[in-house]
């Protein structure tokens, strides 16, 4: 099948730069896909980011220190932007109004002042293609849980739980980097960090919340740096969020929870669905599987557990029964992405990546969320804005 090639800028080539490198050096995965990224160009403020990309992606034309002059090159069409979040605004509104395609990375913006200047770039410029990554609703199983509200099957929806939760930072000797200080990270702490991945789904479903009470934890008070002096460690670590959804056909309660320190989890993402005909459930932590309770008034209430094969948004050469993880969820994404480059609202499948109308929900939610916790109560969440 002849692809059209999609000529890629990275801006950032940390870890989630590096991700993006992998996805696209093993796109001979997908099966019957007609676009693909070739990464031609990349630009870190570190030349030793840049170095790793030269030596091993081999379609990497240029390296830049300066994303400016990458921006200058009219031969790029699309950014992968993964860079410290107050970096976010001016970079993004750059490459916005530069006219190339953008996926950036979460939380679109430092703060909700941040994510309005990117959305008042995007309103400016409806020819470009934005879109915010956030891989893990491409699992699987979270794609079996999605069909489900798509079609209607819960019933009357009881409560809904979802989260993202890690455990490394439960180490206090973990050295301190630029996601534990507030000035790079943002006060929303791990909200900020985590919490798109979180919202991605209640936002595609419309559940937003009315309102939220929220319980915010700073656990470990000072990490070292990187020449062992103790320094704060400013940012929240654990986040709890009680909301109040409102959909105009129902309500109810929905919890979130964003956490650095929940011993045990690592990179733990979960939704939970309680419903008056049918319950469900799919964690990361146990990546096979999707948990389901059908009920009839008066029936059984049994759990099914019930292993879910590679049954990916796109397809790709992985028999189904091999299992998905999560740099096949990384890959999935970007197949998102790039077929909505090439095909607009023609897209192969129906699940687009977050769109900047989701990330700056999830601003408003974080925001009513610090205020909620700095004063004790519940705070109401106005959408209308
Ligand atoms: N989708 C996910 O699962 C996921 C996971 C981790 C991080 N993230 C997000 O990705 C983004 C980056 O996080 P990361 O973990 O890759 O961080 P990282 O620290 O590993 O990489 C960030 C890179 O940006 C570079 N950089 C800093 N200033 C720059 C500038 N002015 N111009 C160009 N490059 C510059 C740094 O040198 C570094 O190499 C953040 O928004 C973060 O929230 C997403």
């Amino acid at each position: 099948m002849a692809k059209k090639i999609i000529r890629f800028g990275v801006i950032g080539c940390g870890l989630m730069g590096k991700e993006f490198a992998s996805a696209a050096a093993r796109w001979l995965h997908l099966t019957n896909v007609d676009f693909e990224p070739r990464i031609v160009a990349v630009c870190d403020a570190v030349p030793a980011a840049t170095a790793w990309f030269e030596e091993n992606v081999p379609s990497v034309e240029k390296a830049y220190t300066d994303y400016k002059l990458l921006l200058a090159d009219p031969t790029i069409e699309a950014i992968y932007c993964a860079v410290p979040h107050n970096l976010h605004e001016q970079i993004y509104v750059d490459i916005i109004e530069a006219g190339k395609h953008l996926l950036g990375e979460k939380p679109f913006g430092i703060d909700q002042n941040a994510n309005q200047m990117v959305q008042a770039a995007i309103i400016k410029h409806p020819e470009v293609i934005v879109r915010c990554s956030s891989e893990f609703p491409f699992y699987p199983g979270a794609q079996q849980l999605i069909q489900w509200v798509q079609e209607n099957k819960f019933g009357k929806i009881i409560e809904v739980e979802a989260g993202f939760w890690h455990s490394s930072d439960l180490d206090p000797t973990k050295a301190i980097n630029w996601k534990r200080r507030i000035a790079t990270n943002g006060e929303y702490g791990c909200m900020g960090d985590l919490g798109m991945h979180v919202l991605h789904l209640p936002m595609r479903f419309g559940w937003k919340p009315k309102s939220v009470r929220a319980l915010l934890s700073k656990i470990v008070p000072e990490r070292p740096d990187n020449q062992g002096n103790m320094v704060p460690c400013e940012t929240w670590d654990n986040a709890i969020l009680a909301c109040d959804v409102d959909t105009g056909e129902q309500s109810f309660p929905m919890v979130l929870s964003t956490k650095r320190i929940a011993p045990g989890n690592a990179n733990t993402w979960f939704i939970k669905i309680q419903g008056t005909k049918l319950s469900a459930e799919f964690t990361t932590k146990n990546p096979k599987q999707v948990a389901s309770l059908p009920y009839t008034p008066g029936g059984v209430q049994a759990w099914h557990v019930a292993d879910a094969p590679y049954k990916s948004a796109y397809q790709t050469i992985t028999g189904g029964i091999f299992e998905f993880g999560f740099s096949d969820s990384i890959l999935q994404m970007w197949a998102a992405f790039c077929d909505e480059l090439v095909h607009g609202a023609e897209m192969q499948q129906n699940f687009h990546c977050a769109t900047p109308e989701e990330a700056a929900g999830s601003h408003l939610v974080f925001t009513a969320a610090l205020e909620s916790n700095r004063t004790g109560n519940t705070t109401q969440i106005n959408w209308r804005d």
